[in-house]
């Protein structure tokens, strides 16, 4: 193998996307995916490429220091690609401690076992940390994220990965630990746990469910359809600037309450209801406290020297992804059920 590459989170949505596209155009990579398997893990996700020769699936937890510990003994990373955390907003509102513990804590643990193992030989070596542009709060008066934004953290998922990126960042600074950092909007496509906005929004309208408008549907989202972000991290992880940041979007903001409308006349025609009938679903319910007025990234810096840009339009990334819902509905019936979490048991345990 050429290198060996810790991948965390890969059994997530965004993870493992990012799995795939490594285990598939770099058959000279082992990648080796660390993911505890919370309720948001799902080995489904990556069932076409689990015998691939080329890929290991760990289930670890990124706060536990002595697993972390062992797996660097075991395996020599000269990379690590790091998705794992807890992810869902309105859940950091109900449980912080959660998201102190696995995206503050976690990460810290993973810096350290790489430092460690890692010595000062650093050459070859990159640590990339996936984080989000919620870090930098809400534009409320126009404008756009950069990487020169100032940090702004309103919930406590965003506060948390904020404290992750500062970490990250000190790393650098303090033992030059070579890291890399990519701030990402609102991403969607296959694989999403259907408690995120278009997911759910499939699911309910699929099964005839209200369709939950938080406060008055103005809320703006830049929307990345999701193997767009994974070929972006691809690009950054090989071609970027140790030290540096990189924000990545879509280019691509909806208000809420429109991106519901237009999903309801997608789906009325691709299930072949009649015009209108989805958008009867809708309520307006209790806003989200602290919700964030309006997301918006000026990817021109990685579009200028990686010359990554999104694939596709929003219209062709929404298709897709409402196909996919509708041809994998044996997927969103485990999840919904919860058998999706009897996958790891019968595939790695009980064999
Ligand atoms: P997700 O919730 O779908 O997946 C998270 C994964 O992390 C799950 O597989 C879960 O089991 C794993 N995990 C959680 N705690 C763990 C722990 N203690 N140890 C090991 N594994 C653990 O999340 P996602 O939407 O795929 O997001 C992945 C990353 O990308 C996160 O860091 C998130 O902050 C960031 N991000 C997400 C978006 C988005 O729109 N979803 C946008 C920008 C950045
Ligand atoms: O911007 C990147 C972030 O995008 C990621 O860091 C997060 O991990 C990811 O969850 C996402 O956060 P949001 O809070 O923007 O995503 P969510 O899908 O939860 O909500 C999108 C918008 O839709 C938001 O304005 C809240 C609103 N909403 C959401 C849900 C679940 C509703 O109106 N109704 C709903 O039922």
């Amino acid at each position: 193998m050429e290198r060996t590459i810790l991948i965390t989170g890969g059994a997530g949505f965004i993870g493992s996307h990012v799995v795939r596209l490594f285990v598939n155009k770099y058959p000279g990579y082992r990648i080796v995916n660390l993911d505890k398997l919370t309720y948001a893990g799902n080995l489904e996700n990556l069932k076409d490429v689990e015998l691939k020769p080329n890929y290991t699936f760990v289930k670890a937890d990124i706060t536990d220091t002595g697993s972390l510990h062992r797996l660097f003994g075991e395996y020599e990373f000269s990379g690590v690609i790091h998705l794992a955390a807890e992810s869902h907003v309105d859940r950091s509102i109900t449980n912080p401690m959660e998201f102190i513990h696995t995206n503050v804590l976690g990460t810290a643990n993973l810096l350290n076992a790489a430092l460690e193992s890692w010595k000062d030989r650093f050459s070859g070596k990159v640590f990339y940390h996936i984080s989000t542009d919620e870090v930098f709060g809400s534009l409320e008066n126009g404008g756009y994220f950069t990487e020169q934004t100032a940090y702004d953290p309103r919930s406590p998922y965003s506060a948390s990965k904020a404290g992750s990126d500062h970490l990250v960042r000190a790393y650098f600074n303090t033992y030059g630990l070579p890291v890399l950092i990519s701030n990402c909007s609102n991403n969607y496509g296959p694989n999403q746990f259907p408690e995120k906005l278009i997911p759910l929004i499939i699911n309910n309208i699929l099964n005839r469910k209200s369709l939950p408008v938080y406060g008055k549907g103005e809320n703006i989202r830049d929307w990345l359809y999701v193997e767009d972000h994974a070929a972006a991290m691809d690009v950054i992880f090989h071609r970027g600037k140790k030290g540096e940041t990189y924000t990545i979007g879509g280019s691509n903001e909806w208000k809420n309450i429109d991106l519901i409308r237009f999903l309801c006349r997608l789906m009325d025609k691709k299930l072949d209801r009649s015009p209108g009938d989805s958008e009867k679903l809708i309520r307006f319910v209790k806003d989200r406290a602290g919700h964030d007025l309006r997301y918006a990234i000026d990817a021109g810096k990685l579009k200028k020297e990686l010359g990554w840009e999104p694939s596709l339009t929003f219209e062709q990334g929404l298709n897709r992804t409402v196909d996919w819902y509708l041809e994998n509905r044996e997927w969103l019936q485990h999840v919904l059920t919860g058998d999706y979490e009897k996958y790891y048991e019968k595939q790695y345990v009980s064999r």
